[in-house]
C-alpha cells in the first residue's frame, strides 16, 4: 500500500527512518516534505492537509504525520474529511486504532518517543487492518454523520 509519509520541525528526527521503515515492510513510502532538510520555521497543519489530500484523492491509503507531540498533528489532520488519525504512543492503540476504529492516519511525537517505539508503532499499524465487524461498522458510521453534521 501507499502510505503518506510527512512531518513539521518538531517530527523531522523520525522523518526518515519512518520512510525506511515503511518501505522495509514491503510498502511504498510517498514523502510529502517539500524539502528533505528540517525546516524550522513550518508548520504541521501544512502537513497534515499534504497527507490528508492524499488519502481523499485515493492516492494514498494511510498516512503517517509526525510533530513534535503528535498533537496538533492529529487535530489538524482530523479536520479533514474521511481522515481518522490516531494519536499512538502505544503498540495496542496503534494496531487496535486500525482494527475497530478504521484510522487512516497514525501521528506520532518525536519529541515523545524514541525511535525504536516509533517504529515498533509503524509496523502495529502498516500490519493493521480493520475488521469489518458490524459493531465497528455502526461506529463508523455515526462518525461520517458527525462529520457531515447529522449528528445529533
Ligand atoms: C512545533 O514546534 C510543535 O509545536 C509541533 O511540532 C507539535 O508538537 C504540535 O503539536
Amino acid at each position: 500500500m501507499r502510505i503518506a509519509i510527512g512531518s513539521d520541525h518538531g517530527g523531522f528526527p523520525l522523518y526518515r527512518s519512518v520512510m525506511e521503515e515503511v518501505a522495509r515492510l514491503g510498502h511504498e513510502p510517498v514523502g510529502v516534505n517539500p524539502q528533505e532538510t528540517i525546516q524550522p520555521g513550518d508548520d504541521y497543519p501544512d502537513y497534515a492537509v499534504l497527507i490528508g489530500a492524499r488519502i481523499q484523492q485515493r492516492d494514498c491509503e494511510r498516512g503517517i504525520l509526525i510533530c513534535g507531540s503528535g498533537v496538533g498533528a492529529a487535530v489538524a489532520a482530523n479536520k479533514m474529511v474521511g481522515i481518522r488519525a490516531g494519536l499512538c504512543h502505544d503498540t495496542y492503540s496503534a494496531h487496535q486504532g486500525v482494527e475497530h476504529d478504521d484510522i487512516n492516519v497514525l501521528c506520532l511525537g518525536a519529541r515523545v518517543i524514541g525511535i525504536e517505539l516509533a517504529l515498533e508503532l509503524v509496523r502495529a499499524f502498516v500490519n493493521a487492518k480493520f475488521t469489518g465487524e458490524e459493531r465497528h461498522r455502526r461506529r463508523l458510521e455515526k462518525i461520517l454523520k458527525i462529520e457531515i453534521g447529522a449528528g445529533r
